[in-house]
């Protein structure tokens, strides 16, 4: 399977701080907000990646980021012009999605919890999609599913005024190769967007959609409003220092996953000693 971070967008609700720098780039706590979205394509087994900037921000994530080689990575760079909605990734990568299935995570939404990687690795072969739902306490703001009595989806709504449940849709979502079909036949929104719901409901409509529930103990968050972001922020830095271990790193993924050895990890650690990030990374040793 392989993986795209949708890494565009206008970050108007963080306005003045993503006026000149993507979204995507701000810190949060200690490292940017694109790796972790990374990580967890990683943590899935997912190496093969395309990242979707804006045309002015790619040179920024090439910068960063390279050809991903450093963690034993595959890293694409593709630009959406106009935010035209997160189904846009499709069309933009049918050419790196090729024949494969594809599993599409938004660039600002950090996932945390025990048990999240095996769960993600469960479902990364899917016949038709496979979304999440996650419990929250506002899920107007978010694309929301509906169950019936036997826990099966009967619906999904973007941003509802009149929530038929507490279960919002994080940005995670497996598809097969159909997707990029079902994409091209999707037209704009009301919003002037190609949805993800619209997407989603395709394939609930075809009977090939299927709804995993995110345990409790795992975290989600969306750091698209200051609030958001600085209380991402605090989290991370919470559980790091606690624990003195690293979350969202695309270099301590990459050695739990077996793509790079210890040898590589120590050279990657050595210029990032000074800052404390490669202190950390040694810890995992
Ligand atoms: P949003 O948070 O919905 O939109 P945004 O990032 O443009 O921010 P704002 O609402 O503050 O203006 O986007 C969710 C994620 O998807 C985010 O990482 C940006 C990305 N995105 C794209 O890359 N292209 C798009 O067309 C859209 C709508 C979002």
């Amino acid at each position: 399977m392989k993986g795209i971070v949708l890494a565009g967008g206008s970050g108007t609700r963080l306005h003045p701080l993503t006026i000149s720098v993507s979204k995507q780039l701000m810190p949060v706590y200690d490292k940017p907000m694109i790796y972790y979205p990374i990580s967890t394509l990683i943590s899935a087994g997912i190496f093969e990646i395309l990242i979707i900037t804006t045309p002015q921000d790619r040179p920024l994530f090439e910068k960063l980021l390279g050809d991903g080689s450093k963690i034993g990575c595959h890293f694409e760079y593709e630009v959406q012009e106009h935010p035209n909605g997160l189904a846009e990734a499709f069309l933009i990568g049918e050419k790196f999605i090729g024949n494969d299935k594809v599993a599409l995570i938004l660039g600002d939404n950090i996932f945390y919890g025990t048990g999240l990687s095996n769960l993600l690795k469960e479902n990364t072969n899917p016949d038709g999609g496979i979304i999440f739902a996650y419990h929250v306490d506002d899920p107007e703001r978010y694309g929301v599913v509906e169950f019936n009595k036997q826990k099966q989806v009967i619906s999904i709504e973007e941003k509802p005024k009149e929530p038929k449940s507490n279960f919002a849709v994080p940005g995670i979502y497996f598809y097969d190769n159909e997707v990029i079909q079902i994409a091209k036949n999707i037209e704009p929104s009301k919003r002037g967007e190609l949805e993800i719901t619209d997407v989603n409901n395709a394939y609930l409509k075809a009977g090939k959609l299927s709804v995993r529930i995110l345990e409790t103990g795992t975290s989600w968050f969306d750091t698209g409003t200051f609030t958001s972001l600085i209380q991402a922020g605090q989290f991370v830095q919470l559980i790091e220092e606690r624990q003195g271990l690293k979350i969202g790193s695309i270099e301590a993924e990459a050695y739990k996953s077996g793509l790079i050895k210890k040898k590589e990890l120590k050279k990657l650690a050595k210029p990032l000693l000074k800052s404390g990030y490669g202190k950390n990374l040694l810890c995992i040793l």
